[in-house]
């Protein structure tokens, strides 16, 4: 892969996918809310001069997904892949006080944004070598595995990006454009607190190589970090 974007790549697991995708010597463009803010971004552009660029992206605002699929095309022609990593996790949820609010809110990021995002970038990533889109799932969003009522938004989101994986699947797919949902695992970072068992190292390491491996036949699969199918 020599042209890749990256969503919420500021910290946790984008941030990481930024710097494994440079130490490679892939083009990166990483998206954030806040480039003016993203400091670890910042030295990487720095030290990794002509290959990282930083532009600004609220996947809750449709105008700034069009702006940055815009700004996108300014950098380059193509993109060999996309990767839908930013989401959101609103903890504390509980039956009996559940709100619209947060439903809507977590599925703006979750789910409209990453399908908007693709496919705001459609023509660029036509032109890319055997590209792919990755949207970052959740075993939270597997039906067959969920038995307790645990983070609803976030559970209902993943199992319908996991819905937006498939369509979009199917229409890229014609276009060569494979498109899959990955399970990082549970992490430690922002989201996935300090007692996950995996190290991002350790997630995204595993996810470049289940990218890396893809083949057209597999788009539509729900895959974990370590290329084992997960539940629907
Ligand atoms: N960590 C885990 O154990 C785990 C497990 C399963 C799945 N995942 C999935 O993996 C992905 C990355 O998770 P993570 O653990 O790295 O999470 P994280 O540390 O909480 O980081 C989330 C990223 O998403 C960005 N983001 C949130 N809302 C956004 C919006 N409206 N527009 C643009 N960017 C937005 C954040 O930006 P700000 O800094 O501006 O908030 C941040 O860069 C997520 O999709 C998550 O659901 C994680």
């Amino acid at each position: 892969m020599q042209r890749v974007l990256v969503t919420g790549a500021n910290r946790g697991l984008g941030l990481e996918f930024v710097h494994q995708l440079l130490a490679r010597g892939t083009r990166v463009i990483a998206a954030c809310r806040q480039p003016g803010r993203a400091m670890k971004l910042t030295e990487l552009a720095a030290a990794h001069p002509g290959h990282l660029s930083v532009l600004p992206l609220d996947l809750n605002k449709e105008r700034s997904i069009t702006g940055l699929a815009h700004e996108a095309g300014m950098l380059t022609d193509k993109l060999d892949a996309l990767i839908n990593n930013a989401g959101v996790l609103v903890s504390g949820e509980r039956y009996g006080e559940l709100a619209a609010k947060t439903f809507a809110e977590t599925f703006a990021t979750n789910v409209i944004g990453p399908l908007l995002l693709t496919q705001a970038l459609t023509a660029l990533l036509e032109h890319g070598k055997a590209a792919r889109v990755i949207n970052l799932s959740s075993d939270l969003g597997s039906q067959g595995d969920t038995v307790a009522f645990n983070t609803p938004s976030y559970a209902i989101s993943k199992a319908a990006l996991n819905m937006v994986t498939r369509l979009t699947a199917a229409e890229l797919g014609a276009r060569g454009i494979t498109v899959i949902s990955l399970n990082p695992g549970w992490v430690k970072t922002d989201m996935g607190g300090a007692h996950a068992p995996l190290a991002v190292n350790e997630s995204v390491a595993g996810m470049l190589k289940v990218i890396d491996g893809l083949k057209p036949g597999d788009g539509g699969r729900f895959l974990d970090y370590n290329g084992a199918e997960v539940a629907r």
